[in-house]
């Protein structure tokens, strides 16, 4: 026995698992952010996290990283129909169908394991990766699930609360909004432009599906996943935030500018069965805004674009 105490006396000590918390900062006026209590947020996890999101070894055939699509420089989208990567730490349904429903954890294991079948052997015979994993989780196990929770603590990093608009918001600060920018805010925060009903809110979306009355027939949408007829049509809101770097628009990316998404709420509503009782207009065709009045809405869309997110060196790859 004793010779067995002493040989273990030699071992080197191993790597200690102490992972570092981290609290995420976000504005007083954002609604609590849920982090689910198996997988606070930490340093090591966040950094392996990034580390995953900007290495195509985490593809089947390396041929592509998930920042290969979703550019920070266009809010973590690119010219596709992607909807953008931001403050998806509140969001409970995941792609423009909703196919994937629950917390970020599950949509980031999805992510890897069905959509990029990540192989994970590559990452076990990495020499640094099982070291990470370890640092994070406290184990060099490397699994799905390991992969979607460390995906998931640096996509709740992703917090864009630094626009013009949340800076006039704040009582501390001298930023104003101008004539043009405050008369969009009017329309679009009341009953004549009234998209407040689903992009209202800090977060500029309800995080719901609706029918926004793109088409007289409309799409599958999230009938797709429920086989409900009441869900035909019914897409994911999508942020307005940092919504002037995220062109084309919808699901299907029909519109190219700014300006064609607001001539289709104006007069290009379509009237179907499952279109939004929340689309008051859409028996008029729209909401009907005179050219003056566009303008303005599009100058308020714009004080939503926060150039601090996309330049934020923490959310930018790590491998530079
Ligand atoms: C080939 C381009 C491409 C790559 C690479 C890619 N994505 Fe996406 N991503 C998309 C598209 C397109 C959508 C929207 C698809 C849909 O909703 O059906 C999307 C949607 C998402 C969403 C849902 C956002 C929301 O608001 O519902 C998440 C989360 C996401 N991707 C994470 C990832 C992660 C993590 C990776 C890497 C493992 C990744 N993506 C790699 C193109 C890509
Ligand atoms: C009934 C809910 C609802 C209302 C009201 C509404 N929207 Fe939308 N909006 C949506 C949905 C849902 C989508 C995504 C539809 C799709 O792609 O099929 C969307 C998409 C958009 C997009 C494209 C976003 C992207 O990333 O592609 C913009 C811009 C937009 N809306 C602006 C507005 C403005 C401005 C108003 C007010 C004039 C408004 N919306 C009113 C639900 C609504």
């Amino acid at each position: 026995m004793a010779f067995v105490r002493c040989n273990e006396e030699e071992i080197p000590p191993g790597p200690v698992y102490d992972p570092t918390p981290l609290a995420l900062d976000y504005p007083d006026n954002f609604p609590i952010l849920d982090i689910p209590s198996d997988n606070p947020t930490t340093v090591e996890g966040v950094l392996l996290g990034r580390m995953l999101y900007y290495d195509p070894i985490l593809h089947r055939d390396s041929a592509q990283a998930c920042a290969t699509c979703h550019l920070q420089a266009l809010s973590f989208s690119s010219p596709g129909n992607i909807i953008p990567h931001i403050n998806l730490g509140w969001s409970t349904a995941f792609l423009w169908n909703g196919k994937v429903q629950g917390s970020l954890e599950k949509i980031m294991t999805f992510e890897s394991e069905e959509f990029f079948q990540t192989k994970l052997s590559r990452l076990e015979r990495h020499p640094d990766y099982p070291g990470y994993f370890f640092k994070a989780f406290g184990s060099e196990d490397i699994s799905y699930e390991h992969i979607g929770k460390a995906l998931a603590q640096f996509e709740r990093t992703l917090i864009s609360g630094s626009s013009k608009y949340d800076l006039y918001l704040r009582p501390d600060l001298p930023v104003f909004l101008s004539d043009e920018e405050f008369l969009g805010f009017d329309i679009f925060f009341t009953e004549k432009g009234d998209c407040f009903h689903c992009h209202g809110g800090i977060l500029f979306t309800d995080n719901l599906f609706h029918n926004n009355g793109l088409d007289a027939t409309p799409g599958d949408g999230l009938f797709e996943i429920t086989a409900d007829p009441e869900d035909i049509g019914r897409y994911k809101t999508p942020t307005l935030r940092n919504i002037e770097l995220t062109a084309p628009y919808m699901h299907d990316s029909r519109y190219q500018t700014l300006e064609e998404v607001i001539d289709f709420y104006s007069e290009g509503l379509h009237q179907s069965p499952t279109v939004d009782p929340l689309m008051k207009n859409a028996h008029q065709g729209g909401i009907h805004l005179t050219a003056q009045e566009k303008g303005y809405l599009i100058a308020f869309l714009k004080t939503l674009t926060d150039t601090v997110y996309v330049n934020k060196p923490e959310l930018s790859s790590p491998f530079f």
